[in-house]
């Protein structure tokens, strides 16, 4: 069978569909790129934003037409969405064949199979944290691999679907991870992105507490990564900030291979808008924390995530949010508009900022960043960067794009050596706005 897999949401669910395009792989099915081609649609799902469900819905309906020609075709969902409406989405889209939530998508190739034989529908939601290890398979070879290393979120912060579709946090065993990474290395895979939902809690059971002092599985789980011969880079996502005790930040700065670039949530500027959403920390102790790290790994960039229009947030909230963005200075940022989520906690509030309002918000801040970042660009010009090479540019053939370990994104002119996933240094001839661009040396 020719199988199509459209991915909506997090890293989290791209690395779940490329388990799943291998599991049908290995058992002789060959993957597409075009839904017309295909004998078995699907779709791995989103819920954290009303839009993303929306725009799941409008795609598989109208994948109905297609139905119509071609019986036979399988139409699957999987994923978050699927997990947080089950059936009720076998009513709303007649033509679908299968929904398996997020404990279940390691049976979709039995399912699809099932589905060839008899064309009964199947719905199943069931958790089952068995699938935990189930999903190592990974596709063609790169030079670049994402490793789940936890599932699930225990945080629940007020506004958050995910604790109630990805179901309780579990990390997986070290000796698994380690043997995940190692034969990857052995593929010819460079750097490795380390995948969790709240990825330096790694290894504490759940608990929700941020480990005492001394004390992170998370930073041992580092060194002994940073230890495999051949691997150049290791990176991760995402971490919540109250994770980053002594002993995970004297682990950054003494493992050379993990990378210089942290994605750090930040939610909010405003202490009575994080402690709504039930975010741990306050502006302070964001700050002081970003400090401390930059004091560590002195290169150190940053991203973050911040929603903009939570219930009840203010002008002056929003300023603070602003104000804290600017002086923390993060070198990229995702801005949301805050989207009420029916089963989250802050569903029950009242969805205070008009959209127009959010709209606004949301430009000033993306307003900020472009300044900065493009400012932040041009300061860089005339340094020399070690670069992992990625392959032709997507936007000119006659260039070739890599990244550095800070995160940024070079475009340079290849010499006959270079390949995909060599360490180079390039000399920083310009800044545009998003990119810099540079020479070989
Ligand atoms: N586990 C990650 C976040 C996953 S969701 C973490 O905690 O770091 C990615 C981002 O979506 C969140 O950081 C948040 O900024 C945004 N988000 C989550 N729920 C949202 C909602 N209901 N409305 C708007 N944005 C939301
Ligand atoms: Fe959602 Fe918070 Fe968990 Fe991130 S840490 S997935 S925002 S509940
Ligand atoms: Fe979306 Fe699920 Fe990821 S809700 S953000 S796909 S964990």
């Amino acid at each position: 069978m020719k199988v199509f897999i459209k991915t909506y949401g997090c890293q989290m669910n791209e690395r779940d569909s490329e388990a799943i395009g291998a599991l049908f792989v290995k058992a002789g099915h060959t993957l597409c790129d075009s839904e017309y081609d295909a004998d078995v649609l699907l779709f791995n799902t989103c819920s954290v934003r009303d839009a993303a469900e929306r725009k799941a819905k409008g795609k598989i309906g109208f994948m109905r037409k297609l139905k119509l020609k071609k019986p036979d075709l399988i139409i699957g969902v999987t994923g978050c969405m699927a997990q947080r409406l089950g059936d009720q989405l076998l009513a709303e889209l007649p033509h679908l064949d299968f929904v398996l939530g997020t404990g279940q998508i390691h049976k979709a190739l039995e399912t699809t199979e099932k589905i060839a034989a008899d064309r009964r529908k199947i719905a199943d939601t069931a958790v089952d944290p068995g699938e935990i290890d189930m999903l190592g398979e990974h596709g063609k070879n790169s030079w670049s691999a994402q490793i789940a290393i936890t599932r699930g979120c225990n945080r629940f912060c007020s506004y958050c679907i995910v604790p109630y579709v990805r179901g309780r946090e579990v990390s997986r065993s070290q000796e698994s991870i380690l043997s995940e990474a190692r034969q990857l290395v052995d593929q010819g895979v460079k750097e490795i992105l380390l995948l969790g939902q709240n990825v330096a809690a790694y290894g504490l059971n759940g608990d929700i507490r941020p480990p005492a002092d001394g004390f992170s599985p998370f930073a041992e789980l580092l060194e002994a990564l940073n230890k495999i011969p051949g691997l150049a880079r290791i990176r991760y996502t995402s971490p919540y900030v109250s994770y980053f005790n002594d002993r995970l930040i004297s682990a950054l700065a003494s493992c050379k291979k993990v990378c210089h670039n942290i994605h750090l949530p930040l939610q909010s500027g405003s202490d009575r808008i994080l402690q709504a959403m039930n975010r741990q920390y306050t502006a302070q102790s964001y700050r002081e924390k970003v400090a401390q790290l930059r004091a560590a790994v002195p290169d150190l960039t940053f991203s973050t995530d911040v929603i903009v229009g939570f219930p009840g947030e203010e002008e002056s909230d929003f300023a603070l949010t602003r104000e804290l963005m600017n002086e923390v200075g993060f070198e990229q940022a995702y801005i949301f508009k805050y989207s009420p989520r029916p089963g989250a906690k802050s569903a029950l509030l009242a969805d205070t900022v008009s959209e127009e309002e959010k709209l606004r918000r949301n430009n000033i801040l993306l307003d900020d960043l472009e300044k900065r970042i493009s400012a932040r660009l041009a300061g860089l010009t005339g340094t020399v960067q070690e670069v992992l090479c990625e392959g032709v540019s997507a936007r000119n053939e006659a260039r070739w794009t890599g990244r550095t370990d800070t995160n940024f994104v070079v475009h340079f002119e290849p010499d006959d050596k270079v390949k995909t996933g060599d360490l180079r240094q390039v000399k920083i001839t310009r800044s545009g706005s998003v990119s810099l661009f540079g020479e070989l040396i």
